[in-house]
């Protein structure tokens, strides 16, 4: 069984990813947020899918790249942003493609908790930011996924599956929990102090136009975003 399979289901991702409530009216505008003025700034979009936040970044004014795993996914995203943005294929667990002290920012969206040991991809993050660089990233709130889990031990990191269904095809996603102390671990031991640590409400029109969505959003925890900077 194929699992986290966003190559099979690309479009109907992407095209849900733009406009549903979760990502579009509640983690893009935060996390956006938290990255706050870009303008003229080197940013990577470390796990940039369809390109939604990499379009956001251009449009502030930053000098943006980005990387993903599906090659589908990079497909959408490169036909979505042009040549102005370099794309490539690389994955999180491994070394990334870019020199030593590249970039000012490096943003991540909800890619992380793909990953069991995150002291790869913070080492890699720290060496191709700048002295003084940020990340700013996005997760499963570990309140959240530890409940839609069901999990028996909240201070174990583990693996969970949830099944998604896009384009009427089921498909399987295997999320990794850790708790947010194993989180603060893994940043303070790759070199990263942490500046903020927020868990943001959605965006007032989302009360009118997705009510379900918005009592959800704002009476439980979702997603848990950081922004932290190399010492
Ligand atoms: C929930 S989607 C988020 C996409 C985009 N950042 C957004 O928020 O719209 C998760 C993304 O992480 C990518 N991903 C998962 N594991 C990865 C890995 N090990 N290396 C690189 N990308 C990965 C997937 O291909 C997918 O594009």
């Amino acid at each position: 069984m194929t699992v986290n399979d966003y190559d099979a289901m690309a479009a109907a991702y992407s095209e849900d990813n733009e406009r549903n409530p979760w990502n579009a009216l509640y983690e893009r505008p935060a996390i956006l947020a938290l990255a706050g003025d870009v303008r003229s700034l080197h940013v990577l979009d470390a796990g940039c899918g369809g390109g939604a936040h990499a379009a956001a970044l251009v449009e502030r004014g930053a000098l943006v790249s980005g990387f993903d795993f599906s090659e589908r996914l990079l497909a959408l995203a490169r036909l979505r942003l042009g040549t102005q943005v370099p794309l490539v294929r690389a994955d999180l667990r491994a070394s990334l493609p870019y020199a030593d002290a590249r970039f000012d920012l490096v943003l991540s969206a909800l890619v992380m908790h793909y990953v069991e040991d995150w002291s790869t991809p913070l080492r890699e993050f720290r060496r191709i930011l700048k002295p003084g660089g940020r990340l700013v990233f996005s997760v499963h709130h570990p309140f959240m996924d530890h409940v839609l889990a069901k999990g028996e031990d909240y201070f174990a990191t583990y693996a969970f599956e949830d099944s998604w269904e896009r384009d009427g095809r089921k498909v399987t996603m295997r999320f990794w929990h850790h708790p947010l102390s194993a989180m603060l671990g893994a940043l303070h031991t790759a070199g990263f102090s942490i500046e903020h640590i927020t868990e943001p409400m959605p965006l007032e029109c989302a009360r009118s136009k997705f009510p379900d969505a918005y009592r959800i959003l704002t009476t439980a925890p979702r997603f848990l975003f950081f922004s932290a900077r190399t010492q």
